[in-house]
């Protein structure tokens, strides 16, 4: 018997195995460090897997930052980017005594600068660039073109990094670059590395060298064919830097890896209602709905469906959806599936990143509850 449905499963086995395959890719580079998006999953019990592999955490809150010292992640491994950080948030960080601000505007690094004198601390700081490179991915996770709101133009940078050396209580220590989400071609990083070539090539010039540069977070998954790619395809993405990225020696790069680590090994575990006939349609009416998972509504993404329990070998056409008053609650159209009845078990693929940490009570809804591996078994290949 399955608990109440719908809950969230994770494969830990499977986040340690992905873990394990990061670790391998930069075993070579001493100088690289993941910092794991908490963003995309914030889980303690993912979490705590995720900070014994070694990973820093990467964080876009105060609440983050709480949360990631909490579970253990050692505040020297923490970055904190976000464009609206509060005076309290800045202030926490700042008594965490992190590795580093991401700063994403003038008046930020004043504030910082400011609150760090008040507290009579060094806050460290990168800024935050806006390389204007496109990455080809859906239009609401693009965050480095020049119409994002997200981090410093070009054109400004060289005026806010002289800023960030004269301010008294900041230590400018690099650069920080993030170009979106979901990126699974590679041209799309080979582009960031030249931008940031070009970047760095004009401030040396100025006798400026930034010793960490930071290009956030990004990589794709395979959504289509969760089997076939259970991991993401670090070994390309990790060459793409050590084959188009120069650094000197002494620069140390950092990564901010949110989806590729946890995506994968979370499923969406609902129960179908009903399955109603309409004129035009069948719906499968499922008890899982945009509250615990929004991207389909709200990115168009597709996350692979399977019926667990059906037992025929005819299938059909179904359109999966949820229970909440909203018709975007829908999780696939025109889907074929083995024939489905009241009562089957479907797995929503693919779950565990921007899923769980994007849930919400809309409809007076219960927040999801989640089991790993270790509290029971469900085969879901
Ligand atoms: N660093 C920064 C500064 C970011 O803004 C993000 C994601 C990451 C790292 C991690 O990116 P990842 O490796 O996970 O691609 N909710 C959307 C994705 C939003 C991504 C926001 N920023 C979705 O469900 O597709």
């Amino acid at each position: 018997m399955l608990p109440q449905t719908p809950f969230y499963y994770y494969d830990t086995a499977l986040l340690q195995a992905t873990l394990d395959a990061i670790q391998h890719e930069i075993a070579q580079h001493p100088n690289y460090h993941v910092h794991y998006a908490l963003k995309a999953n914030a889980n303690p019990k993912l979490l705590h897997i995720i900070q014994q592999a070694g990973l820093g955490a990467d964080c876009v809150s105060g609440g983050e930052v709480q949360t990631a010292i909490e579970a253990g992640f050692p505040a020297d491994k923490i970055v904190y980017a976000g464009v609206g950080k509060s005076d309290q948030e800045i202030l926490n960080a700042l008594h965490h005594e992190i590795f580093c601000f991401n700063v994403e505007s003038i008046p930020e690094l004043q504030v910082i600068n400011e609150l760090a004198g008040r507290e009579r601390r060094v806050a460290h700081v990168c800024l935050r660039i806006n390389p204007d490179v496109e990455a080809h991915t859906h239009t609401h996770i693009i965050t480095g073109m020049a119409e994002n709101k997200f981090g410093i133009a070009l054109k400004d940078m060289l005026k806010v990094v002289q800023l960030a050396n004269e301010l008294p209580n900041l230590q400018f220590e690099g650069l920080h670059f993030h170009i979106g989400s979901q990126i699974t071609n590679m041209h799309d990083f080979v582009a960031l590395c030249q931008r940031i070539n070009e970047i760095q090539f004009s401030l040396n010039k100025q006798g400026i060298y930034p010793s960490v540069i930071n290009v956030g977070g990004g990589l794709g998954i395979d959504y289509q064919s969760p089997e076939e790619h259970p991991i993401a395809n670090f070994k390309a993405y990790f060459r793409v830097f050590e084959q188009h990225l120069h650094l000197r020696p002494e620069q140390s790069l950092h990564f901010e890896l949110g989806r590729s680590v946890v995506a994968q090994c979370g499923s969406l575990i609902t129960q179908v209602l009903y399955v109603k006939q309409t004129s035009t349609k069948q719906f499968a009416i499922v008890d899982a709905g945009m509250t615990e998972l929004i991207r389909p509504a709200l990115y168009q993404a597709k996350h692979k469906i399977q019926n667990l329990t059906a037992r025929s070998e005819q299938q059909e056409k179904y359109d999966v959806v949820g229970p909440i008053c909203e018709s975007s609650d829908v999780f696939d159209k025109d889907l074929l599936l083995p024939t489905t009845q009241r009562g089957d078990i479907l797995a929503i693929r693919s779950a565990g990143a921007y899923g769980e940490t994007m849930a919400s009570t809309y409809n007076c809804r219960k927040l999801p509850s989640t089991y790993t591996e270790h509290d029971f078994s469900i085969n879901i290949q």
